[in-house]
């Protein structure tokens, strides 16, 4: 069983193998804020993926819409987050450093002990403004929540999509958060990416409704990968709840800072679309035509953070074995959200070798995210692959060049198998889906 490894080690490797970089590095850094490097960059795709194929494409209930980061102010006023979207500050009167209140709960500065300032509520939303007139009347915000810009166009996908409720629709995108604390690598920043569905329902049935996306939500982490010995599920206590929530589940991951939460799942009632309606003056009530009623919808709200369910991921797969007495670091990603399905590995940088292993690397880049590296010793390289955790490394070697067989090493058995190159493509693509396939292997071993 994998290490609880701790968070060092991961922003360590992220740096050291090109996933995710302070940013504006060459500047000292700014705060709360991370670059995407090559390799983390397919990871975070291959994030988002997952999730809109499981939301979006597997399903003929929802539909996908992409909003804009800017909306009219008067949604912000309207959704409740201009009076409501707050957090209680206190300042250290000695080191000036600020917290939430609940974080230091009535004690003391946690940084020098100091004396704390009574609370003062802090709004979230980072304003700006729009045109070339720094006034009160062009204020907008960058909205924290892609949800916002589903509710207000909930009519147009009605009115165009066809469908009937229940329906939900489906956004990824930026939200911006002025965090008072921010921390622990990519788990709380100002700016993070969101994974947001709305799902409109009947009013009566939202209940039974939200277990149900409690229990897709929770299965879809298992399902890519995550232990499930390391998710729960914790209740909103009334108290708790966000101003537009009448339930809310959070599914908590084992991070190395204790168990937090990695997505939401509220019940948002018909808050926002009642909301809506009167400070819009805009009717968003349906007619279903079913039961001849006239409702406004209740809405179930799966809500979950790309890069947090990124950290989870990479924690999560991150294991250190030893083999044959070293030192093994990988990383055990699902293919499907491995950033890199396969290596072309030729043996050696050898001007007999290239060119058949650039032929391989060539043809499997067109159905594979691949690539190719023939710098180093093939131990390095392959270490290098598992430190990335890419699936299938695939070996050419001086033999290769008679038999027309390569090697393909499995990241996680370490088993290595001798395959045909012309059912290289078939093979890998059978394997990337967690099939056996036909093909006997010629010969089979497990090898650093
Ligand atoms: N629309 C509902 C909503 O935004 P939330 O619980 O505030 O609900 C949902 O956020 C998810 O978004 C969280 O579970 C987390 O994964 C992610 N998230 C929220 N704030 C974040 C932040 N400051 N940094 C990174 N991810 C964040």
């Amino acid at each position: 069983m994998p290490t609880k490894v701790d968070m060092d080690k991961i922003v360590s490797l992220c740096k050291r193998r090109g996933i995710i970089f302070p940013s504006s590095e060459i500047y000292g850094g700014l705060a709360s804020c991370w670059d995407y490097g090559p390799i983390g960059v397919e990871l975070k795709r291959n994030v988002r993926e997952a999730w809109w194929k499981a939301i979006v494409h597997e399903r003929d209930d929802v539909v996908g819409i992409e909003t804009s980061i800017m909306m009219h102010p008067g949604v912000w006023k309207a959704s409740g987050h201009v009076d409501s979207f707050v957090d209680p500050l206190v300042e250290c009167k000695s080191c000036h450093l600020r917290w939430r209140a609940d974080q230091v709960d009535g004690k003391s500065c946690l940084e020098c002990g100091g004396e704390l300032t009574e609370p003062r509520m802090f709004n979230l939303m980072f304003k700006t403004f729009m045109g070339p007139v720094e006034e009160e009347a062009s204020i907008v915000y960058l909205r924290p929540e892609t949800a916002q810009g589903i509710f207000v166009n909930f009519e147009n996908v009605i009115a165009t999509s066809r469908k009937r409720l229940p329906l939900g629709i489906a956004q990824i995108g930026k939200s911006f958060r002025n965090e008072i604390t921010t921390g622990n690598f990519i788990f709380r920043t100002r700016e993070f990416e969101h994974m947001e569905l709305e799902y409109f329902v009947k009013p009566g049935t939202d209940e039974q409704w939200l277990d149900y996306w409690v229990k897709e939500r929770f299965n879809w982490y298992i399902k890519l990968g995550i232990r499930k010995e390391n998710l729960r599920l914790r209740r909103h206590g009334k108290e708790e709840l966000a101003h537009y929530a009448k339930d809310c589940y959070d599914i908590e991951y084992l991070f190395p800072m204790g168990w937090s939460e990695l997505e939401g799942i509220a019940n948002r009632g018909n808050f926002d679309l009642t909301q809506h309606a009167k400070c819009s003056g805009k009717d968003l009530s349906y007619y279903d035509a079913e039961t001849s009623e006239r409702y406004v919808p209740y809405v179930i709200e799966p809500s979950a953070g790309v890069d947090r369910s990124v950290l989870a991921f990479l924690i999560d797969a991150y294991d250190e074995e030893q083999v044959e007495g070293e030192k093994r670091t990988v990383l055990h990603l699902h293919p499907s959200i491995a950033p890199i399905k396969v290596a072309v590995l030729p043996l050696s940088r050898n001007e007999k070798l290239t060119p058949l292993a650039k032929e391989v690397y060539k043809k499997l880049c067109q159905h594979f995210v691949a690539e190719y590296d023939d710098s180093q010793s093939i131990g390095r390289r392959y270490r290098r692959q598992d430190e990335i955790g890419t699936p299938f490394c695939v070996t050419i070697d001086f033999e290769s060049l008679e038999d027309k067989q390569v090697t393909i090493r499995e990241r996680d058995s370490l088993a290595q198998i001798r395959v045909p190159i012309e059912e290289l493509e078939k093979i890998l693509a059978a394997k990337l889906r967690g099939e056996a396939f036909d093909a006997t292997p010629l010969w089979t071993t497990r090898q650093k």
